[in-house]
């Protein structure tokens, strides 16, 4: 009866019309929960996320356009949540350097502002915060990584099997320092105002609905290029290597938080998709090669501050709490992304090509 009653209140999603904020709205709503989507749309592409989620999800979807850096719409939309899942954030370390103020409002005082609308209007409510590897830093200097293949491999023992939780923090680039002050208000609230709260510092999410550009979303990016038949420009050697995670592992992933929460209050955890799915730059142009049948034409530009040159995550600590681990391998994944681009952007071509 209790949870019945819940339910009939909805889950929020800050940014809920981002890339992986829609994929969850749409995953929520396919299990019967109501969700406010809260949205300034700024971000190229996601208004038909808003779309795409009406038009399948209907009244379970309320969107709702505002911008977390106001206060007051925040606090209208957290007062009658069952949780929140925040992800709204300005996402690009590139645009962070352009304009480090407007990021460190969006991305720290706009997570201070949820933070704030739960502690004082909804303190039960459970929140779960988009965080990044970025808070790690590089990792690892040039006398620590070696080329082996096609990818840069850390030398050093203590990330054999990737980066773990206890990993030191140290904050690179504004991006990095603004997601990294929320990434600790969300984790310190929990701490000193007894908040259900969690952080998922997340590694390189891809999968269907992601608009990805040059500045962000660079699996996305690299085969739009691909599919539109334009030049690609590597910055750094491309030897650099994620962990990547499809979108709907990521989703379940925070569902299971979400289902766990009062377990992991206050807990952080990596979420990718761990030593088996990493990948280098160079290598996922060896795949798009391979699966398309056309080598994209590459340009060569110096390292962008911030990039890190390898990092992979741990993510054994979120599989034992929540019995959480990736279902989608990495080749099977890239496809599933490559259809939708595919579908979207080159819709005559889109049926003589077989992914
Ligand atoms: N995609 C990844 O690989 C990845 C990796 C690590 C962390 N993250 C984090 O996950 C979250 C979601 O990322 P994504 O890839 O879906 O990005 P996205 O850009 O697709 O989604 C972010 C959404 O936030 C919205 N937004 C931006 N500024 C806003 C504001 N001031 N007020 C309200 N809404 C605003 C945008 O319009 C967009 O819809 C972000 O917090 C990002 O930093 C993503």
């Amino acid at each position: 009866m209790k949870e019945s009653r819940n339910r009939d209140r909805p889950i929020l999603i800050t940014g809920g019309c981002g890339f992986i904020g829609c994929n969850l709205a749409d995953a929520l709503a396919k299990r019967g929960e109501k969700v406010t989507v809260f949205d300034n749309l700024s971000r190229a592409g996601v208004r038909e996320n808003a779309q795409w989620l009406k038009s399948r999800q209907g009244d379970l979807v309320s969107i709702v356009t505002g911008d977390i850096r106001d206060s007051v719409s925040v606090i209208k939309v957290v007062r009658g949540a069952r949780g929140v899942f925040h992800l709204a954030a300005q996402v690009a370390v590139t645009g962070s350097l352009q304009d480090p103020i407007d990021d460190f409002e969006i991305n720290a005082r706009g997570t201070l502002n949820t933070l704030e609308a739960i502690r004082l209007h909804n303190p039960t409510a459970p929140i779960i915060f988009a965080s990044t590897n970025k808070v790690y830093g590089r990792l690892v200097n040039d006398e620590q990584i070696a080329q082996v293949g096609r990818r840069h491999v850390p030398t050093v023992p203590q990330f054999a099997s990737g980066v773990a939780e206890n990993a030191p923090l140290d904050f690179y680039s504004p991006y990095g320092c603004s997601k990294g002050a929320a990434d600790q208000y969300v984790r310190d609230y929990a701490r000193v105002y007894a908040l259900n709260a969690a952080v998922l510092r997340m590694s390189c999410i891809y999968g269907p609905r992601q608009f990805g550009t040059e500045d962000q979303g660079w699996i996305a990016h690299f085969m739009l290029r691909s599919i539109l038949g334009e030049p690609l420009t590597i910055y750094g050697d491309g030897l650099q290597v994620r962990d990547a995670l499809h979108v709907s592992d990521a989703v379940g992933a925070w569902l299971a938080v979400l289902d766990n929460i009062e377990a992991v209050r206050g807990r952080v955890f990596n979420l990718g998709g761990g030593q088996a799915n990493a990948i280098s730059l160079l290598e996922l142009i060896d795949e798009i090669s391979r699966i398309r049948g056309a080598v994209p034409s590459l340009l060569f530009d110096k390292w962008r501050p911030g990039d890190q040159p390898w990092y992979v995550s741990r993510i054994d600590a979120l599989g034992s709490a929540v019995g959480w681990k990736p279902q989608i391998p990495l080749r099977q994944g890239l496809q599933s992304l490559l259809k939708w681009l595919e579908g979207r952007f080159a819709p005559v071509y889109a049926k003589e090509l077989r992914v």
